[in-house]
């Protein structure tokens, strides 16, 4: 009976969600420097990983460049969200560039760690993907002592030095359930490995694959809001799966949903990876209003209240100009 189906359609909708402490503040910063010099402003990589993001900052004068020798000498760059190797630091010295640091503390507080253990004379097993700008920054703190650990199957044949003095730190945006098991098997082969002082999976990707957690096995179709190069938007999809979703679908933006994914669906689960606006969740929730899953029931997983002051740089200089 089709009225009785549509009276049971209905969207779970995954809280906390979207934007993190650091997010907000590298957007944040984008705005603010824009307002500060006036157009252009360079950002050196996206701010954030995130389609609209990056699109609407542009919109305002933004500059994305992918190397900082990009950037016209004397102008002002910001660098991102996944912070940087310290050699970049170097570039934009030699260019004379005036330098707003986005990198998120929780990222900050990982390269500390890598810092701290290689002038220890550990070695480090960074566990986390290759190529990730994450990644590169983290490893380019250490690069003689930092050994990449890609996956659970690489901690079965991933070699190191020094097996007695050894550390794992890992990417901010894993999946914390592959990320334990990455370090179960590197235990079996290490068994002195260390564990780092703290989470290095941040606050906001573990609460975010909590709440997909409990709704999963609710729902028929999980659709995350975010963009492919989201790391922790991409592990939330692949945490849906495997805790008893049936589909699972990252998308930008609401009309990227096909219509053939609702076939036979009555549970939507909603949720939005911590580099995305609301606003495209709040479309994505139109458009499955419109096809009758109007009734949205909130999965609350935690409550979340960090904010982080805008970088020092930026925060001088709002105060100079009064
Ligand atoms: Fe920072 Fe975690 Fe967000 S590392 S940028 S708070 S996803």
């Amino acid at each position: 009976d089709p009225a009785v189906a549509e009276q049971t359609r209905r969207v779970l909708l995954a809280a906390p969600r979207g934007y993190c402490a650091g997010v907000d503040r590298a957007v944040v910063t984008v705005e603010k420097a824009l307002d500060l010099y006036g157009p252009p402003v360079y950002v050196r990589k996206q701010i954030v990983h995130n389609k609209h993001v990056v699109a609407t900052l542009e919109k305002r004068g933004a500059i994305f460049v992918d190397e900082t020798y990009e950037v016209p000498e004397g102008a002002t760059v910001i660098f991102s969200a996944h912070g940087i190797a310290p050699e970049v630091r170097d570039q934009a010295r030699e260019l004379s560039l005036k330098t707003i640091d986005a990198t998120c503390p929780l990222v900050t507080k990982v390269h500390r760690e890598a810092r701290r253990f290689a002038s220890d004379e550990y070695d480090i097993l960074l566990i986390g993907h290759e190529g990730h700008e994450e990644v590169i920054g983290t490893a380019g703190e250490a690069p003689d002592n930092i050994v990449l650990v890609q996956s659970p199957e690489h901690a079965d044949t991933v070699q190191v030095r020094h097996p007695d003095k050894l550390v794992w730190l890992s990417q901010t945006t894993l999946s914390v359930d592959e990320t334990m098991e990455t370090v179960r098997r590197l235990k079996q082969r290490f068994p002195k490995l260390q564990d780092p002082p703290s989470d290095d999976i941040c606050y906001a990707t573990q609460n975010r694959q909590l709440a997909v957690k409990q709704m999963a096995p609710r729902t028929d179709l999980m659709i995350v809001v975010g963009s492919r190069n989201s790391s922790n938007s991409v592990r939330l999809v692949e945490v849906a799966l495997e805790h008893g979703a049936r589909a699972g679908h990252l998308v930008d933006y609401a009309d990227e949903i096909e219509e053939c994914w609702l076939d036979g669906v009555t549970t939507v689960g909603v949720t939005s990876g911590a580099s995305v606006p609301e606003v495209l969740v709040r479309d994505v929730l139109g458009y499955l209003a419109e096809r009758g899953y109007g009734e949205v029931e909130t999965i609350t997983a935690a409550e979340e209240s960090l904010l982080f002051a805008l970088p020092t740089e930026l925060r001088r200089e709002l105060k100079a100009r009064g």
